[in-house]
């Protein structure tokens, strides 16, 4: 066995050589001091328990899911929809709705090199994610007359470029008190055998935990408790991709306090059978995230009798949480389970060079948050308009790209002006501001004092 000076490290090298993952010490003769120190100190925050039994699943092929139903959601309208908002102002007001965006994730179809929400993405004013995303967060609280608590979930790997990012921007004048970073955990990436995978001769690769971390990173930074004592009672859930997302949404959150849920989901109609939207649907009774890949080609067609998909409700992956949800399963020890994605990754090979190989090499082990959904008593699913609240930004080109979530900022902006009655031009570049409005009812009453002449093309209100 290796030999390494101190008894602590001694150890840690005897506990990596008893899990057979002595391989990682491969290169040790080559390596200085500072790299022997960085592969300890990485091998320090490896789980070797959870690893044995995650590289023990890899051959597993999980149950067949049972039978899942399709939910018949409608979106909201009308005198339903502003009690509802009432409903969640009056929560807001109250200081009972936190928020968390989920900023943890690597990114790597938009290949950004840095974190995504620093990406700047509105048509007119090349605001970044985390811009759009402070200005509705002060802008809610301004509304609500009560500072609206947001979290940011960050990863090991971008958290101090996403902290300093939001320091040198001044969080976009958002006080420092109510903004709190928290980071989530990694897991080793690992081999089809099971064996932890080197990017560099004294380096593990390693990966952010999945969105479902959310959890666990709440937990040890004892959010759940502070927030349930400071009188916190609901958690809004979005993801970093989507700047179409209305944070707290008044209505939505309404709508879960309405009918005491424990989760609740924002859903998008699905209106091609052939799209490939993860779906919410019901399994047993309760609520469920099922990828479009689980139900055969009949299943994604089928049609209920007013003609529209019976699986339509398209997952948007935002939800709104009941804290006593979260406190409930932490207290009863519950953990989500790990789910398996095959990746083509960098790789140190016997002859000390680094390669990606064309084909995936790599296990990735992440958690969902969906996956929660039917450990919660009661569920609702509420349907928006796409156009209004999802495009996120996923990839380079093509769909979901930079492109179409500028132009999909641009036409809400279009169609807010158009509903308060201004005549818009389809080659103007319009971006409404979420400190300007929120919404179209707002737009529209603030239309008076807003100067609304394009200039070079593009009007930023
Ligand atoms: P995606 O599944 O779209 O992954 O994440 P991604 O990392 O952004 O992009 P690709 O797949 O590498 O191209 C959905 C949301 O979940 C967050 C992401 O930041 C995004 O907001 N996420 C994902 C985390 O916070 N942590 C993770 O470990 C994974």
């Amino acid at each position: 066995m290796l030999k390494v000076p101190g008894e602590v490290d001694q150890i840690l090298v005897a506990k990596t050589y008893e899990a057979g993952q002595e391989h990682v010490f491969d290169f040790w003769e080559e390596l200085s001091e500072a790299e022997r120190a960085g592969l300890l100190d990485q091998l320090r925050s490896v789980d070797f328990q959870l690893l044995g039994r995650l590289a023990k699943s890899i051959d597993i092929e999980p149950p067949p899911p049972g039978a899942a139903q399709g939910i018949p959601t409608e979106p909201v309208s009308g005198d339903r929809r502003r009690e509802l908002e009432a409903r969640g102002w009056e929560a807001l007001r109250q200081g009972k709705v936190a928020c968390v965006v989920v900023a943890g994730g690597q990114g790597t179809r938009l290949g950004w090199d840095h974190p995504k929400g620093t990406f700047e993405v509105s048509p007119v004013q090349n605001k970044s994610l985390f811009q759009l995303f402070a200005e509705q967060v002060a802008a809610t609280s301004r509304r609500a007359g009560a500072p609206l608590p947001w979290y940011v979930l960050t990863s090991q790997q971008n958290r101090a470029e996403t902290e300093a990012y939001f320091e040198r921007h001044e969080r976009f004048g958002l006080p420092a008190e109510q903004v709190t970073f928290l980071v989530q955990r990694e897991v080793p990436t690992v081999d089809a055998r099971g064996k932890l995978l080197m990017t560099g001769k004294g380096e593990l690769a390693m990966n952010p935990d999945g969105h479902g971390g959310t959890l666990r990173a709440l937990r040890e930074a004892r959010a759940i408790q502070d927030l349930l004592a400071r009188g916190v009672e609901t958690l809004f859930y979005f993801q970093v991709d989507n700047p179409l997302c209305r944070i707290a949404d008044p209505a939505f959150i309404g709508a879960h306090l309405e009918a005491g849920a424990e989760a609740s989901t924002k859903v998008v109609r699905k209106v091609d059978p052939s799209e490939k939207i993860g779906l919410v649907a019901e399994r047993g009774g309760r609520a469920a995230v099922i990828e479009y890949s689980e139900l055969s080609r009949a299943e994604q067609e089928r049609r209920d009798e007013s003609g529209q998909l019976v699986f339509r409700a398209g997952n948007t992956a935002i939800h709104a949480w009941s804290l006593a949800f979260f406190q409930r399963l932490i207290d009863a020890g519950y953990e989500l389970p790990y789910h398996i994605a095959r990746k083509a990754v960098p790789q140190v090979g016997p002859d000390g060079t680094v390669e990606t190989p064309a084909e995936p090499n790599a296990i990735k082990f992440e958690t969902f948050i969906f996956d929660l959904l039917p450990e919660a008593e009661t569920h609702v699913a509420f349907e928006v308009e796409r156009a209004e609240e999802f495009e996120p930004l996923k990839n380079k080109s093509g769909p979901y790209s930079p492109e179409t979530v500028r132009r999909a900022q641009r036409d809400r902006a279009a169609a807010w002006l158009a509903a308060a009655g201004v005549k818009t031009d389809p080659a103007v570049t319009y971006e409404v501001s979420p400190l300007t409005a929120l919404d179209a009812a707002e737009l529209a009453e603030r239309l008076p004092e807003l100067d609304l002449t394009p200039r070079d093309g593009a009007l930023a209100l």
